[in-house]
């Protein structure tokens, strides 16, 4: 019976799966969605679109359920079709769950089990397989489920075990993963088709407001036998309508609809559920125009393509390298496009003909790698983004650092989607289609300039102070607007940066020199935090030997006098709160030791604050050797490629392969922290190609690709660029560059911009088993505001006083010839 079941729907698979299988270059077959389903990764492990609205997946009550499933062995309470993936905050969406009973006891819909604690189930561990498009398990009720998704609509497919009258139920319910739906959710049955339709109201999970989602739900494989609605423990076939409040106790109130079948067909009972944040009847429409005939097998095979489409651009040598680490690289790469996610057209806040994405969650998170990423491997899509996030500044009046849900999120630090447009607009201005750059600097503007009422969801908070005493200060005096009061240090460091991310990009639009000058200056405003006699004790009272950190200062200028290990992956002592609570600390979710590098735009400046480029690696090794920077948060990713600018490239390369894979694996626990949205994904995938971004700037960073040789085809011009590594050692033992060439001709820099890709270039990387001088010296070095001063530099010669300026960047920028002055002049 069940198991007679089984094999037959086994080898139905198994069909699939060759028909499927056949492609010959196929990258697909690396992707393992199931990375990061545990321990904390908070993946989104189901069925979905690159940037899809409807996510289909199983949801389980294990504790860290943000993304619905996880492979840590709980029940699954319902298959929703709205999620998140890899956030931490509560579970996102969860929406609309579907739940499968194959009989109610004694042929009676109240011998069915219907609230959400009480019908949860166990699932067979063994049983899950998930695909790009495609996911399935098998319950220990005996229901094999799997699914498949278009773009708003998800495919379930039930099948039942021969048990009982035969006589399946599904019911759906209005209460989402988090259990945050608010009054009147209501749902509408169909007496003769069995189509439900409806609506609820719900809490965003990092965010604020509220948002109401719609759907629509038609079933297919059996004649419907009843159907009606269930409130509580109860349902009734005669009552077809329902609306139900959130209810006062520990709501909201189980409730939702049903429907049973005159029979358990064989090959299951299929559920197409749509979604919409306009209307149930739009959502409807959503899902007839998506998958009109139920072809489960259509669905997924365009879901497979789509997926390929995205993935094949990136081609990688796999001659001599663990297949566990290519898989590590596309499950990488498939995770960066699960979110943000594309709701062009669902848009009930605003009229506009602007794409509309959402689930930024959260920029933070996704401008230091997952969104330079894709400027590389899906420019359309970040330009529709950008005029998204454009668009939304229109309606809402500023950018949004976070935003989930069609509501605003919290922001964590600066205003980092300026450093988001300026990657764009320096590294690819023109290839942008549709993005008014002017009206982008105009609101970049606005975030430094004009401080909102509510800066914990956008713009900057402390203007005042900011312009008054080039910091936010410690428990600073702020009447004009409201957020939380904490972060001084890494606000401040964000803000400078988000400052010389304006002052590139007024530069580059040929505003007022003044303003230029304004915003360079102003993004030096990290000097005024750096307190020259600070020191560095561990908890056992032994000196880190290190002196000079970031240290909050108040309104009056004294100095705060917070621990720089406080909040540092080895803080296990004081048991502070680092991240947004009210009692946080002045850096966020991070120490002043990893923050002390935050200084993207003048590393050059740093360098010397720090005692020159071997005392900065010194600093820089100490942070890693030490376990004090936490590779599972983002402020981590760029110090492990920052060796670059001390002209030590060789130990980017040596830290990037101390991470991957020991701190990256493709296993369900792989992940060091939550994924947030693909960023994880992204530091793997950009790690492992060799090319790190400093995000804001045209520069990637060059260290060995993990392969013999990766090619990067960009979907605007076709053309192919190439990164070949000549004496490739797949021990990684040979990880050194020895030399290069571009294009054939001798190559020194140590990093590359933009126009790589876009040129159809050719990077051959000679290695070595030795740290060689390639990349050392001054002239080597990626830009930086300041000019470097190598006095004591290691493996190159003394090159003196170089020139590296504001008008190197520039030129790397292709932004005419004015001229900016280097701060350090
Ligand atoms: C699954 O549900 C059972 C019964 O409610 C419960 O005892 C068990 O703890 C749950 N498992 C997990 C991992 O939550
Ligand atoms: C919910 O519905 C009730 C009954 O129709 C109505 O009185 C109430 O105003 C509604 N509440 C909201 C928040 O719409
Ligand atoms: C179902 O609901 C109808 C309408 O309220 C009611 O008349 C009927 O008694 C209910 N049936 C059961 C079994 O509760
Ligand atoms: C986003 O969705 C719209 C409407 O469905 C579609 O036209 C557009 O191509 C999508 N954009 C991307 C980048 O997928
Ligand atoms: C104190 O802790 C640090 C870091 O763990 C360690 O390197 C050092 O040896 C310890 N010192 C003493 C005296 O235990
Ligand atoms: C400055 O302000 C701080 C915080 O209120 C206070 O502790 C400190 O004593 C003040 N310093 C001076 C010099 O007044
Ligand atoms: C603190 O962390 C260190 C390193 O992870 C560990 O050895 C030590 O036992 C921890 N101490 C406490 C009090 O948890
Ligand atoms: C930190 O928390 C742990 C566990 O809750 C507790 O045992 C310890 O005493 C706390 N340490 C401090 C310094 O408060
Ligand atoms: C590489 O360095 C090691 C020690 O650091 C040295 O023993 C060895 O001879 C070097 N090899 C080459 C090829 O220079
Ligand atoms: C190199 O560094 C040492 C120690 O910091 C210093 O004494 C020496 O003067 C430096 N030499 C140069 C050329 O800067």
């Amino acid at each position: 019976m069940v198991l007679q079941k089984l094999v037959r729907l086994a080898s139905w698979f198994f069909v699939l799966q060759l028909v499927l299988g056949q492609t010959a270059t196929d990258n697909l077959k690396y992707v393992n969605q199931l990375i990061g389903s545990a321990n904390g990764g908070n993946v989104f492990a189901g069925a979905t679109l690159p940037y899809g609205m409807a996510k289909a997946v199983a949801d389980v009550d294990s504790e860290s359920n943000q993304g619905g499933f996880t492979t840590e062995g709980g029940n699954v309470t319902g298959f929703s079709t709205m999620h998140d993936s890899g956030t931490g905050g509560s579970p996102s969406l969860g929406n609309f769950a579907i739940f499968p009973h194959a009989s109610c006891a004694g042929g009676d819909v109240n011998g069915c089990v219907f609230p959400k604690q009480e019908r949860k189930v166990h699932y067979y561990p063994d049983s899950v397989i998930a695909s790009p498009g495609y996911f399935r398990l098998y319950l220990e009720s005996g229901v094999l489920a799997d699914m498949t998704t278009a773009q708003h609509t998800s495919l379930f497919r039930f099948s039942f075990p021969d048990e009982g009258d035969e006589s399946p139920l599904l019911l759906l319910d209005l209460t989402d993963l988090s259990n945050s739906r608010q009054d009147n959710a209501s749902i509408t049955i169909d007496p003769a088709t069995g189509r439900m339709e409806g609506n609820a109201r719900f809490k965003p999970s990092f965010g604020i407001d509220t948002y109401v989602a719609y759907f629509c739900a038609d079933f297919k494989g059996a004649e419907v036998r009843d159907n009606g609605i269930f409130v509580n423990s109860r349902a009734n076939s005669s009552v077809k309508e329902l609306k139900i409040n959130r209810g006062t106790n520990n709501g909201p109130l189980p409730g939702g609809g049903f429907i049973r079948f005159t029979k358990n067909p064989d090959d299951g009972i299929l559920a197409r559920i749509a979604v919409s944040y306009i209307s149930s009847e739009q959502a409807c429409s959503n899902a007839e125009k998506e998958i009109p005939d139920f072809d489960f097998r259509a669905t997924r095979q365009a879901a497979e393509e789509a997926w390929r489409e995205k993935l094949d651009l990136i081609t990688v040598s796999t001659e001599g390298v663990k297949t566990s680490l290519i898989t590590n690289f596309y499950s990488g790469i498939y995770r960066t496009m699960v979110n943000p996610q594309n709701y062009t057209g669902e848009n009930p806040n605003w009229e506009s003909s602007e794409p509309y994405f959402d689930s930024f969650y959260c920029l933070w998170d996704s401008f230091r790698s997952q969104l330079p990423f894709l400027l590389i491997n899906d420019p359309l899509a970040l330009n529709d983004m950008v005029r998204s996030l454009i668009d939304t500044a229109k309606y809402e009046g500023w950018l949004p650092d976070c935003h989930m849900s069609l509501c605003k999120g919290l922001t964590q630090g600066g205003s980092n989607a300026d450093v988001v447009l300026a990657d764009f607009f320096v590294k690819s201005r023109d290839t942008s289609t549709g993005i008014n750059w002017e009206t982008a600097y105009e609101y970049m503007l606005r975030d430094a300039e004009q401080e909102p009422f509510f800066w914990s969801v956008q713009g900057r908070g402390g203007l005042d102070s900011w312009a008054a005493l080039g910091y936010i200060p410690t428990q600073d005096f702020d009447y004009k607007g409201f957020g939380t009061m904490t972060r001084s240090v890494s606000r401040t460091l964000e803000y400078a940066y988000n400052d010389f991310c304006i002052a590139q990009m007024a530069l580059g639009l040929d505003k007022d020199s003044g303003v230029v000058e304004k915003y360079k200056e102003s993004s030096n405003n990290w000097k005024n935090l750096f307190k020259k006699d600070q020191t560095s004790f561990f908890v056992n009272g032994s000196d880190t030997g290190f002196v000079g950190f970031f240290q909050g200062r108040y309104l009056n200028g004294t100095w705060h006098d917070q621990d720089p290990l406080l909040c540092s992956a080895i803080d296990n002592y004081s048991n502070k709160s680092c991240s947004l609570q009210n009692t946080g600390q002045e850096t966020f979710e991070s120490s002043l030791w990893e923050y002390g590098f935050f200084v993207p735009g003048d590393q050059a400046a740093l360098i010397q604050t720090y005692g020159g480029p071997e005392a900065f690696v010194k600093r820089l090794d100490f942070l890693h050797d030490q376990s004090i920077t936490y590779i599972g948060n983002e402020p981590s990713f760029l110090t492990v490629f920052q060796y670059h600018y001390a002209g030590r490239p060789a130990l980017s390369a040596e830290r990037s392969h101390f991470y991957i894979p020991r701190y990256f694996s493709p296993t369900n626990a792989g992940l060091p922290g939550n994924d947030d949205s693909g960023a994880m994904g992204s530091f793997v995938a950009m790690s492992m190609m060799g090319l790190f971004p400093n995000p804001g700037q045209d520069v990637y960073l060059i260290t060995p690709p993990y392969f013999a040789s990766v090619s990067i085809k960009s979907p605007l011009t076709g053309k192919t660029a190439t990164i070949r590594n000549v004496n490739f050692d797949p021990t990684y033992d040979a990880i050194y560059i020895q030399s290069a060439t571009l294009d054939g001709e001798p190559y020194t820099k140590n990093w590359i911009g933009h126009d790589f890709f876009t040129e159809e270039r050719e990077l051959v990387l000679t290695l070595g088993k030795n740290e060689s001088s390639w990349g050392t010296r001054v002239e080597d070095l990626p830009p930086s505001l300041s000019e470097y001063i190598r006095g004591n530099g290691t493996g190159s010669e003394n090159l003196g006083r170089r020139r590296m300026s504001m008008g190197m960047l520039k030129e790397r920028a292709g932004l005419g010839s004015v001229e900016m002055v280097g701060v350090g002049a």
